[in-house]
């Protein structure tokens, strides 16, 4: 399948998705804190993409003859991704908390996530945060024009094991605009010089998933959850990205309410 090049039109309306995905984003972060609940979190999202007259793109999401029964994906401590809000998990002091937030508005989609502490953690929590934000935004630095999906995800691969990390293999990032999974995959691990040329007008969602111990990963019987397999922490950031003559546009950045 072709890479979607968006109209000026298209591009249009994936900054306003984006714009909404980030502000919720933004504000859900604030709410963050020991003692609330991961249902919680999922509501408050709920509600503040209702209140931008947008749709959550994860609610009802069919991967084979499942639908994600929540309204944005919360994932704890060992949960790489795919967290479904739980009104018995309560988050504490020294946990890890990633939040994604995934919306819809007039038919295009952004996608943007981060991993926020919740409390105090120690500071080899507080460096796997660090390392992968980094790492989200070095491979930002590579859509450029000309370059290749390869050089994003190398760049990634290379910054996350330079610092003891692994990088997860079984998620990649990915295009968005009228779906929430186009093509390219964007893996976060590769060779630089692969994969598909990037061209002016794409919108890529770049997210490294990074795990303080080794790549593995497997899924919950709830059918979602995606965890480590070695129990080791995981954090996640991600951004919806254009690609201009320019340069990285990043699109899931907050506007002031
Ligand atoms: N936001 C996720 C991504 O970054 C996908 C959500 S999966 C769903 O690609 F099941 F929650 F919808
Ligand atoms: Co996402
Ligand atoms: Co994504």
């Amino acid at each position: 399948m072709s890479i979607p090049e968006k109209s000026s039109d298209g591009i249009a309306r994936m900054r306003e998705s984006c714009a909404i995905a980030a502000t919720v984003l933004a504000k859900l972060k604030e709410h963050v804190s020991p003692g609330i609940t991961t249902y919680d979190l999922d509501q408050i999202a709920k509600d503040l993409i209702a209140a931008h007259g947008a749709r959550s793109a994860d609610y009802g999401y069919q991967i084979g003859s499942r639908r994600f029964p929540a309204y944005i994906c919360v994932s704890v401590n060992e949960e790489v991704v795919h967290g479904i809000g739980n009104l018995r998990r309560i988050l504490r002091d020294g946990d890890i908390v990633s939040l994604d937030v995934t919306v819809e508005y007039l038919g295009y989609i952004g996608d943007n996530a981060v991993t926020v502490p919740v409390g105090r953690i120690n500071p080899r929590l507080q460096e796997l945060l660090l390392v992968t934000e980094r790492a989200l935004h070095l491979g930002i630095e590579q859509a450029r024009v000309d370059n290749r999906i390869g050089d994003i995800s190398a760049t990634v691969q290379e910054y996350v094991e330079a610092h003891g990390f692994s990088v997860v293999r079984d998620l990649v990032g990915h295009g968005v605009g009228l779906s929430m999974h186009e093509p390219p995959e964007i893996p976060n691990f590769g060779r630089r010089g692969t994969g598909p040329r990037i061209r002016p007008g794409m919108t890529l969602a770049i997210e490294p998933m990074v795990n303080a111990g080794g790549y593995r990963t497997k899924t919950l019987s709830d059918g979602w959850t995606v965890v480590t397999a070695d129990g080791s922490p995981s954090a996640h950031f991600e951004h919806t990205v254009l690609t201009t003559d320019q340069g990285p546009e990043i699109l899931t950045v907050p506007r002031s309410a």
